[in-house]
């Protein structure tokens, strides 16, 4: 994967939880292109990879815009790069990938709950460029908390129409009548679990291909019930304890060892390790059913039961 460095050129409070982050090349060096959906992977100054959506014009870019939330009880992701990615901060990229992309339609309607806004943002925008039929949904808790609420509004007028629940699940906003007859149109959603998994239950009679989804919802690496055990790291002798509310793999860089990730949401493979001994409760959604015996990815992965032995 081509990777490069940028630097934070500007940073734009959009609510108050959430900032726009402008990321300039640094050197002169030629940006790639992307179509709207795409997003980067930003090493984040903690050093987790995150995915996040591009929100500008994506044809001949001089900066990369990204937007994203604070999430208070999130992995450390976001909260590092608000806290610590400031202007002038150098913040290694890779180039934008696209698996949220536009393909044709007669007509399209774009869904957005709260911070899933952003790949819908730069959707919006295309297809207003490319002068084809779309209306958008945008879904938040409340005005203040509506990321490019001016921007939406004075570009789409009548093609958007904006709903705020302000917290209560009472007042979300029914999407049925949109979905209660299947249409030749293409519909995208991005937002939350609840939101997703809601219009994948209405649409259920829609064929298939009709709505496209965009999760960037890592599995749980930690999970209510989960409780502690000690991983025994057998090339470096030491014992980490993890606790039920860390992974194994911020166990082992809480002790003070470092080892390598990407994702962090047991998509990618890179914190593959080999098993030693010991129970696996396997989480992630790359390991062949022929290398649950001696692998474990520790970014999601646990102790079934007992202990674990990795060879580390
Ligand atoms: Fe990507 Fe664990 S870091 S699978």
């Amino acid at each position: 994967m081509e990777s490069m460095n940028v630097t934070v050129a500007e940073r734009r409070q959009l609510t108050g939880q959430i900032c726009e982050f402008t990321l300039a090349p640094v050197d002169g060096v030629k940006l790639p292109t992307f179509t709207a959906g795409a997003h980067i992977t930003v090493e984040t100054p903690s050093g987790a990879m995150r995915r996040y959506s591009l929100v500008n014009d994506g044809s001949d870019p001089e900066v990369y815009k990204i937007a994203l939330k604070r999430e208070e009880d999130g992995r450390g992701g976001s909260k590092s790069m608000h806290d610590d990615a400031v202007e002038g901060t150098e913040l290694r990229i890779e180039a934008p990938e696209n698996s949220f992309e536009l393909t044709e339609a007669n007509e399209y309607l774009l869904i957005a709950g709260g911070i899933g806004v952003t790949p819908i943002y730069a959707m919006s925008q295309q297809l207003l460029r490319e002068d084809k039929p779309f209306k958008v949904i945008y879904c938040t808790r409340s005005e203040p908390d509506t990321a490019f609420l001016e921007e939406m509004k004075s570009t789409l007028g009548d093609r958007l129409t904006l709903h705020h629940d302000n917290g209560d699940p009472d007042e979300v906003y029914d999407f049925w009548d949109h979905f209660e007859e299947p249409k030749n149109i293409k519909v995208y959603c991005c937002g939350p679990q609840p939101l997703l998994e809601e219009i994948e239950a209405i649409a259920g009679h829609w064929p298939e291909g009709r709505v496209i989804f965009e999760d960037f919802k890592p599995v749980d690496a930690v999970r209510p019930d989960d409780t502690p055990f000690e991983v025994k790291l057998e090339k470096s002798g030491v014992t980490v304890h993890v606790p039920e509310d860390r992974s194994i793999l911020e166990a082992i860089r809480d002790s003070g060892i470092a080892t390598m990730s990407s994702c962090e949401s047991g998509t990618c493979g890179t914190c593959k390790c080999r098993l030693v001994s010991g129970e696996v409760d396997h989480r992630d959604m790359v390991l062949m059913d022929e290398e649950k015996g001696d692998h474990i990815m520790i970014c999601v992965s646990r102790a079934k039961q007992g202990d674990l032995v990795l060879d580390l």
